[in-house]
C-alpha cells in the first residue's frame, strides 16, 4: 500500500483549475507572450483580486514591485549568468516566488501543476510528474535539469548558477540546500562552478546542506541536517558535519547510472573571469580542534 493516498476536490473547482492552466499553458508556448505582462496581471489576481490597470491607479507602489522589469534578483549581480536566458525565465521566477506568498499556494490541488507548468518553462529539462511545495526557490532555474517523479519539498533552495542534476525519483525534503558555486576562503571574489548531480532515487533530507560539485550516488541517502562534503556511493546512507558514510541499504543488484566511484563530472568553471585559474586562494592549514588537544 503506497503512503500517499489519492485525494479529490470538487469537479467544479478542479474543472476551474485545469482550465486556468490550460490557459496559462497557451500563453507560456507563445512567444509573442510579454512574460512580464503576464506575471504582473497574475499576481494582481492573485494576490490583490483585481487586475493589474486597477491596481497602478489604487496602489501604484504595490503595481511597481509586482513587475518583473522594477525587480532585481540576486542572479543579476553575478559575473557568470547568462543575460539571454535568465531574461526568458525571470519573470516566470517572479511570478512563481510570489505566488507562493499567496493563499492558492498552499492547495496542492492546484498549486502543484501551477509550478509544474512553470518549470517546464525555467528549467534546462524538466521530466514528468514533477511535485514541487511552496518555498522552493533557485538562483538562476535554468541550470537545472530534473529527470521523472522528482520532488521537492517546502522552502528548499537550489542554487543552479554551476549546474544541477536531479535524475528520476529524487526527493529532496524540506529546508535542504543544494549548491553549484563555491568561493575561496581567502578571496570571496574568486568564486569556482561546480555541477553537482543527485543520482536516481536519492533523498535529500530535512535540513541538510549539499555543497557545490558533489555527487550523490543512485539509491544513496543524506540524512537530516548533515552537510554533504564529499561525494556518496550508490545505496549508501550518510550523515553528520561532515556527511560520512554510516549505513548500506541491503538491496538485490540493481542498474545503477549514478555512482560517484566512476562518474566524471562536468569541469569546474571560474565564475569570475579576474581570477583565471582555480585554487590559487584556497590556501588554508588545519588549526588545533578541541578533539586533538
Ligand atoms: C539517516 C536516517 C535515514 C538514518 O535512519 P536509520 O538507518 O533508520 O538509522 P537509525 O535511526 O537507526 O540511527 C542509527 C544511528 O545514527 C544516528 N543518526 C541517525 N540519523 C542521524 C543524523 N541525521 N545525524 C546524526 N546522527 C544520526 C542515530 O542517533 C543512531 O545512533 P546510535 O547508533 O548511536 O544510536 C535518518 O536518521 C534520517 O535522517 N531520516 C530523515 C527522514 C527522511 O527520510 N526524510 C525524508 C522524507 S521526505
Amino acid at each position: 500500500m503506497a503512503w500517499l493516498e489519492n485525494r479529490h476536490i470538487a469537479p467544479f473547482a478542479s474543472a476551474a483549475f485545469d482550465l486556468f492552466l490550460h490557459d496559462l499553458a497557451a500563453k507560456l508556448v507563445n512567444a509573442t507572450t510579454d512574460r512580464a505582462e503576464l506575471c504582473r496581471e497574475l499576481l494582481a489576481n492573485f494576490l490583490y483580486g483585481t487586475n493589474y490597470t486597477d491596481l497602478e491607479v489604487r496602489l501604484p507602489w504595490v503595481a511597481l514591485q509586482l513587475d518583473p522589469n522594477n525587480i532585481l534578483l540576486e542572479a543579476e549581480h553575478y559575473q557568470p549568468l547568462d543575460h539571454e536566458k535568465f531574461a526568458k525565465v525571470k519573470p516566470l521566477l517572479w511570478l512563481w516566488y510570489n505566488f507562493d506568498l499567496s493563499p492558492a499556494a498552499q492547495n496542492m490541488a492546484f498549486g502543484i501543476a501551477f509550478r509544474r507548468l512553470l518549470a517546464q518553462h525555467i528549467f534546462k529539462q524538466c521530466g514528468q510528474n514533477l511535485k514541487i511545495f511552496p518555498g522552493v526557490q533557485f538562483s538562476v532555474g535554468y541550470n537545472l535539469s530534473v529527470g521523472d517523479d522528482v520532488v521537492l519539498h517546502r522552502n528548499v533552495f537550489i542554487d543552479d548558477i554551476g549546474g544541477v542534476t536531479l535524475h528520476s525519483h529524487v526527493s529532496v525534503s524540506d529546508y535542504a540546500n543544494i549548491y553549484s558555486h563555491t568561493h575561496s576562503p581567502l578571496e570571496s571574489n574568486d568564486v569556482t562552478l561546480k555541477h553537482t548531480t543527485i543520482g536516481a532515487g536519492a533523498r535529500i533530507t530535512y535540513h541538510s546542506t549539499i555543497l557545490a560539485g558533489s555527487t550523490i550516488s543512485d539509491d544513496a541517502i543524506v540524512g537530516t541536517m548533515s552537510v554533504v562534503t564529499k561525494d556518496i556511493e550508490p545505496h549508501t546512507i550518510a550523515y553528520g558535519i561532515p556527511a560520512q558514510p554510516m549505513r548500506e541499504k541491503m538491496r538485490p543488484p540493481m542498474p545503477i547510472e549514478v555512482d560517484s566511484r566512476v562518474f566524471v563530472a562536468p569541469p569546474e568553471r571560474q565564475g569570475n573571469p579576474t581570477y583565471p585559474v582555480a585554487g590559487t586562494n584556497n590556501a588554508t592549514r588545519a588549526v588545533k580542534t578541541l578533539v586533538s588537544r
